[in-house]
């Protein structure tokens, strides 16, 4: 027969358990994040550092935005947070807050941006991978400057084209803004 005594020792190991489970448990629990991505409230558990560029892309599936150095350099992860255009390989999860992220796959309903008409009307992309970066760096650009000089563009778009297709962006960028555009 198990004695008082017995029976307060399994209860307290039943207890030590349960609080070391809830420890454990709590400490590999990754943190949740509800973000706003293309006017969508979608939420992601990751680690509080995971770039927005991750998050994107092997969270939510949106493989629009490129990875190409990831350190902030080349512009292949062009995303738009509150309007403005940051490299999502250095933005981490955590800071994104109530912010508004846009992707390439939300900039117009159906890839029918000024920007991406003058991408096509210009044949600009040659093997396409940074083109992304691009296309988002350009309508930010317009949207601050809707009539940029050809020195402006070169300041402000500092994004990498290892095709060279440089010239070819310019052009495409006069030719949207010649269109009004911003929009
Ligand atoms: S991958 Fe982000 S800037 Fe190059
Ligand atoms: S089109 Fe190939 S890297 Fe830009």
């Amino acid at each position: 027969m198990t004695d008082f005594n017995s029976l307060s020792f399994i209860v307290s190991d039943i207890m030590l358990s349960l609080q070391s489970f809830y420890y454990v448990n709590k400490f590999f629990q990754m943190p949740k994040y509800t973000l706003s991505v293309n006017n969508k409230q979608m939420s992601v558990e990751v680690d509080a550092d995971t770039p927005l560029l991750w998050v994107l892309r092997d969270q939510l599936n949106l493989v629009g935005t490129k990875y190409g150095c990831g350190v902030a350099q080349c512009g292949a992860c062009t995303i738009h947070y509150n309007g403005s255009p940051v490299r999502s390989c250095q933005f981490p999860v955590s800071a994104v807050g109530n912010g508004k992220v846009v992707t390439i796959e939300g900039l117009s309903e159906n890839g029918d941006h000024p920007v991406q008409q003058a991408w096509i009307e210009m044949d600009v992309a040659q093997c396409g991978y940074c083109q992304a970066g691009q296309i988002m760096a350009a309508a930010a650009l317009l949207k601050k400057n809707p009539n940029p000089s050809d020195e402006e563009i070169d300041t402000t778009i500092t994004n990498i084209c290892r095709c060279g297709t440089n010239v070819r962006i310019r052009k495409a960028i006069h030719l949207a803004a010649s269109k009004g555009g911003k929009s």
